[in-house]
């Protein structure tokens, strides 16, 4: 299929969407990672058109914000007022004569809120279009319900007349399950004039761009309509029961693509995986987990079951389970779970076991290294081959400012242990259980700091009379004494 270089891409983006009742901008709204805004220009892109036009309006400052954001390269044209989509494109093709570009040759229009869009779809109807030579072909979709869309339109020979909005169509009209997708591949220059003779005599009183089609029509212009091959990924979406069927569909197609690629999805109903997320060969994704961002997993991985990983990297045949993990690293061959927390910056070497109720944070953990059970670790170097006793506390945070901790290599610390940091303990050091590490333990030493203990005794029975506590002891005294 050869495809020209499209002079332009526009994309509409200015409409309230107030069918979905929201403070965001529709196109704003996300799937799968990406706002559906930013879906249709992933797919634009792989067009590598000459430019990219956002038209932006409701909401003009949060979408310019976010375009800065997520497509620093696109242009944006104001619709000060949204007065249809026909209007909208005309917006776009005045800004550009601003800055002096004419259109000429094929340009694109599609909407923000197609967030299922795939380039390649793009791409074939500019070839369709180009191949047809016509002015304005429309990508058009047979679908199981058009309630809402615009209906394609054929005369008795079949061949494609216009678009009839769904407000404004007849009973016959509306039975027709041939849809406008709301992509278009136009000729720039007649697309230029065109949206100058868009009238507002419609049941909406807005300019529609699908109008455009009737007019290039009579004017004795081509004009076509390409069926997509799947209807699905032209989905529009109005309204959140819509962005949750998009979600689901997008969702499918990733994760299908995945399985494609030898991953193993348990349970492909209860897996969520954003568009930016990669996995290897033979990993494993049990139920109920959710890859987001740009969270990569090694080959043979084994992630899940209730497992969400943000932006973190699994190495090659880790085991992460019921884990929470936001921008960590987790090493080839590292166990993590159940219940464990990972928060940003949490490295795991390889081999390192992170155990159940364990939070990490901002903290290297050396190869091999195990935290086991019921710890927090802040700020903290640790080294290679070193057992951090249950129910440890990093004490990284004095009320002001945050320190570190150092562990040594091979260091084996005891059972609630508070290491209040600044400070080191060195390679191969152990800590007695209950110890509060407040000064630097040397290599090899033992680090003990909790007193003798002192029992005062009958303090329950003089202090806490009546309960059952003294009563219990008093029983335990009166048997001594009988068996004395
Ligand atoms: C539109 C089409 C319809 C098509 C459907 C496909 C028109 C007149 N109708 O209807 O034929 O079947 O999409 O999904 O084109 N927008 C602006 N400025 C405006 C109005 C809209 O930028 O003044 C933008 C919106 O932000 C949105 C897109 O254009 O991204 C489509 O607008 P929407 O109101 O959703 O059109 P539909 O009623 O769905
Ligand atoms: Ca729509």
């Amino acid at each position: 299929m050869s495809v020209s270089r499209p002079a332009a891409v526009i994309v509409l983006a200015a409409g309230e969407g107030t069918r979905m009742k929201s403070r965001l901008p529709k196109v704003l709204h996300e799937i799968c990672g990406r706002s559906m805004l930013g879906h249709v220009l992933a797919a634009a892109a792989e067009l590598d058109p000459e430019r990219t036009v956002v038209v932006v309006g409701h909401g003009r400052e949060q979408v310019v914000q976010h375009l800065q954001h997520v497509a620093p390269g696109v242009g944006t044209a104001v619709q000060d007022s949204q007065n249809g989509t026909g209007h909208a494109v005309r917006m776009a093709v005045e800004s550009l004569r601003e800055q002096g570009v004419e259109l000429s040759g094929t340009v694109v229009l599609a909407y923000g809120d197609t967030p299922l869009l795939r380039g390649a779809t793009l791409a074939g109807l500019v070839a369709a279009h180009e191949e047809a030579g016509n002015a304005v072909t429309v990508l058009s979709a047979r679908v199981p319900d058009p309630a809402g869309y615009g209906r394609i339109v054929r005369d008795a020979d079949g061949v494609f007349t216009g678009i009839v909005e769904h407000a404004d169509a007849d009973e016959a009209q509306l039975a027709i399950d041939e849809i406008n997708s709301g992509m278009y591949a136009f000729d720039g220059a007649l697309l230029s004039d065109v949206v100058k003779r868009l009238s507002t005599d419609n049941a909406k009183g807005e300019e529609y761009i699908t109008d455009a089609v009737g007019i290039l029509r009579g004017d004795g212009h081509r004009v076509g309509a390409a069926l997509a091959g799947d209807w699905v990924e032209i989905q529009g979406v109005n309204d959140r029961v819509q962005l949750a069927e998009a979600r689901r569909l997008l969702n499918d197609r990733l994760l299908t693509a995945l399985m494609r690629d030898g991953v193993t999805i348990v349970d492909p109903a209860t897996t969520w995986v954003d568009a930016g997320v990669r996995v290897g060969r033979d990993a494993v994704i049990e139920p109920q987990t959710q890859l987001q961002g740009r969270t990569v997993v090694g080959e043979g991985a084994h992630i899940g079951p209730a497992t969400v990983l943000r932006d973190t990297e699994v190495g090659a045949d880790a085991v992460v389970s019921m884990t929470v993990a936001h921008e960590a690293l987790i090493g080839p061959e590292a166990t993590v779970g159940p219940y464990a927390y990972l928060r940003p910056g949490a490295v795991l070497d390889r081999k390192v076991k992170i155990g159940t109720y364990v939070e990490v944070k901002n903290a290297n953990i050396g190869e091999g290294t195990k935290v086991p059970h019921l710890t927090y670790v802040g700020d903290a170097d640790i080294g290679r081959g070193v057992n951090i006793g249950a129910s440890s506390v990093f004490v990284n945070y004095d009320g002001v400012t945050k320190h570190r901790t150092t562990i040594g290599d091979h260091a084996r610390t005891g059972s609630d242990n508070m290491f209040v940091a600044p400070v080191r303990v060195g390679d191969g050091a152990y800590t007695g259980a209950g110890t509060v590490v407040r000064e630097d333990v040397p290599p090899g030493a033992l680090a003990v700091s909790a007193g003798q203990q002192r029992n005062i005794e009958g303090w329950v029975q003089r202090k806490r009379p009546g309960t059952p506590a003294a009563e219990a002891a008093r029983r335990a005294d009166e048997n001594s004494a009988a068996s004395d």
